[in-house]
């Protein structure tokens, strides 16, 4: 959200993108990777015997990392991905009452962790963006906080607005600590960041 594709100013910020350099020569499937691994470095939150639920997960950068970290990963977005070896995947809308059910069924258990790197396609009308994306990250906790593990962790992306601070606010009666995060791989132009949700009471 709040990128515009497009117009050579993006074009020639694009190109000179280390970390999309660094992901297209080291073969990741996108540069987001590297916001999840700065993550992990900084919170340490997913270990060997974790299950987690991964919302939006398109083309696959964070789901092939995490196959690597824990023990299940299962995750589900819009658009179709190429297999990730270790990721049991569902192409649906996530708000879908019967996806977030399939989401758990294939999880076996009470997910760890569900982190989100969700976002809606943007109309360009800000007031009606910044909308859907409270919107859909209010749908990721109410479902965090039905189906999460006690202690569990929540991972979700948001964008600076009005809304944000009543979102952030609601959740920390439900989890120990909510830390606002901005990893150094999400561009400094955007208004990304990302919310980190430790030890669900
Ligand atoms: C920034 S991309 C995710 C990139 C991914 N983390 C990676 O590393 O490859 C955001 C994804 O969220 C998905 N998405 C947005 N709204 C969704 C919804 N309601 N249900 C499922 N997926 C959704 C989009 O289709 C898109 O693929």
């Amino acid at each position: 959200m709040g990128r515009v594709k497009g117009g050579k100013s993006w074009y020639e910020r694009h190109k000179k993108d280390v970390y999309r350099i660094k992901a297209s020569q080291s073969g990741l499937r996108s540069r987001s990777t590297f916001k999840l691994q700065q993550i992990q470095s900084k919170f340490k939150l997913f270990s060997k015997m974790d299950i987690v639920v991964e919302l939006g997960v398109a083309p696959g950068g964070w789901s092939a990392y995490l196959v690597d970290q824990v023990r299940c990963v299962v995750g589900c977005d819009l658009l179709p991905i190429e297999p990730v070896q270790g990721l049991s995947f569902v192409q649906g809308d996530f708000t879908d009452v019967s996806i977030q059910k399939k989401l758990i069924d294939l999880a076996g258990g009470p997910p760890n962790i569900i982190c989100s790197d969700m976002a809606p396609n943007i109309t360009g009308i800000a007031i009606r963006d910044e909308a859907q994306v409270i919107s859909l990250n209010q749908s990721v906790i109410d479902f965090t906080l039905e189906y999460l593990a006690k202690n569990g962790h929540m991972i979700i992306k948001l964008f600076e607005s009005q809304g944000v601070h009543a979102l952030i606010r609601g959740l920390q009666k439900d989890f120990t600590k909510v830390i606002r995060f901005k990893p150094d791989a999400s561009r400094a132009v955007s208004k990304e960041f990302y919310l980190i949700a430790i030890k669900k009471n």
